[in-house]
């Protein structure tokens, strides 16, 4: 497929592409991304972000079908998927609300899994329990790609995450990232904290004690040399912090909602806060915020929050053009 590479200036590193890395592939975990990887995909995206700011749309996926299957609540994963692949031309099977599918009437995910990818090229899937985006993988035949497996990961979300840290501090290696709120339900903080270990970074983990780091992913860390180290406030670490990455407390994941109520409020970002951090890091939220960060702190220049969001759309749509043999 010939493309107008030459556009304006953009230089677009796409055209068919079945020998590259992600072509056919799932992505189910940020395990199966090494730096190369990482590489590749974020000057796909650097060049998917050109396109978007000049033309807007491109049709690189033409005719290419994507399901957004939908199992638990979403704004911007599911609407940047569907954002990614209308700006590539494609087109998207929307299912938000299984209660509405045959899922209500008790089909297994390996059976709609099936059906849905028979109508289309690529399932994004967002599912309440840990490992289902891989039970997806085994029975489906095309790609799937995991938009968040209960507690497990959100691999796309580590993606625009890393690829946000790079925007806004130009550099991954040599910085202390802190990770604070839920980070034993928090998919999001599993998925980065597995995708740093690429990289030259110390961690710090911030949490109320019924909600830290799982220890076992401690351990997979600290098997791989990352200095980490646990608190139970953000004060000893601000100074030192380049990126602040803050969770929401994962309300549906607690059994015992008196539990939820006890900790919901235990951190909130307010300018205060921001003054004592340093003068140039990143404080970033995967989102939805629900009281961890101050509206008042929005317009601080150091809140890259909606900047992550939006590069999400860019990572995404790199992404897809890659395991579809685009990029
Ligand atoms: C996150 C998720 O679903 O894990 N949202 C997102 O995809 N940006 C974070 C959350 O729900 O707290």
């Amino acid at each position: 497929m010939s493309l107008p590479l030459h556009l304006r200036n953009i230089h677009l590193p796409l055209g068919d592409q079945r020998t590259g890395r992600l072509y056919g592939k799932d992505v189910l975990s940020v395990a199966q991304f090494t730096r190369d990887d990482l590489e590749y995909i974020f000057g796909v995206a650097e060049a998917m972000r050109n396109m978007v700011a000049h033309i807007g749309t491109f049709d690189l996926l033409k005719g290419k079908i994507l399901v957004n299957l939908f199992y638990e609540p979403s704004t911007r994963t599911s609407s940047s998927f569907a954002a990614a692949m209308e700006r590539l031309g494609g087109s998207v099977i929307q299912i938000n609300d299984v209660k509405y599918s045959s899922v209500a009437k008790g089909e297994s995910l390996p059976d709609t899994i099936r059906t849905l990818e028979s109508y289309a090229d690529v399932t994004v899937l967002r599912h309440p329990e840990t490992g289902s985006a891989a039970i997806a993988a085994q029975y489906g035949r095309k790609p799937i790609i995991n938009a968040g497996d209960g507690t497990g990961e959100h691999p796309t979300q580590a993606l625009l995450d890393l690829f946000t840290i790079r925007e806004e501090l130009g550099t991954i290696d040599g910085l202390t990232v802190t990770m604070l709120g839920d980070l034993k339900y928090g998919r999001t903080v599993h998925s980065l904290a597995k995708l740093l270990t690429l990289f030259e970074v110390r961690l710090n983990y911030v949490s109320p004690g019924i909600l830290r780091m799982p220890a076992a992913l401690v351990a997979q860390l600290e098997a791989k040399g990352r200095r980490q180290a646990q608190y139970d406030s953000l004060e000893p670490v601000m100074a030192e912090t380049d990126v602040l990455y803050v969770t929401r407390v994962q309300k549906e994941r607690f059994e015992d909602l008196n539990e939820y109520e006890a900790v919901k409020g235990a951190f909130v970002i307010t300018p205060e806060i921001m003054q004592q951090l340093r003068p140039k890091m990143a404080l970033m939220h995967p989102l939805p915020r629900v009281g961890e960060i101050a509206p008042e702190v929005d317009n601080d220049p150091r809140a890259a929050y909606f900047r992550q969001m939006e590069y999400g759309l860019y990572v995404r749509m790199a992404l897809l053009a890659m395991v579809l043999g685009k990029a």
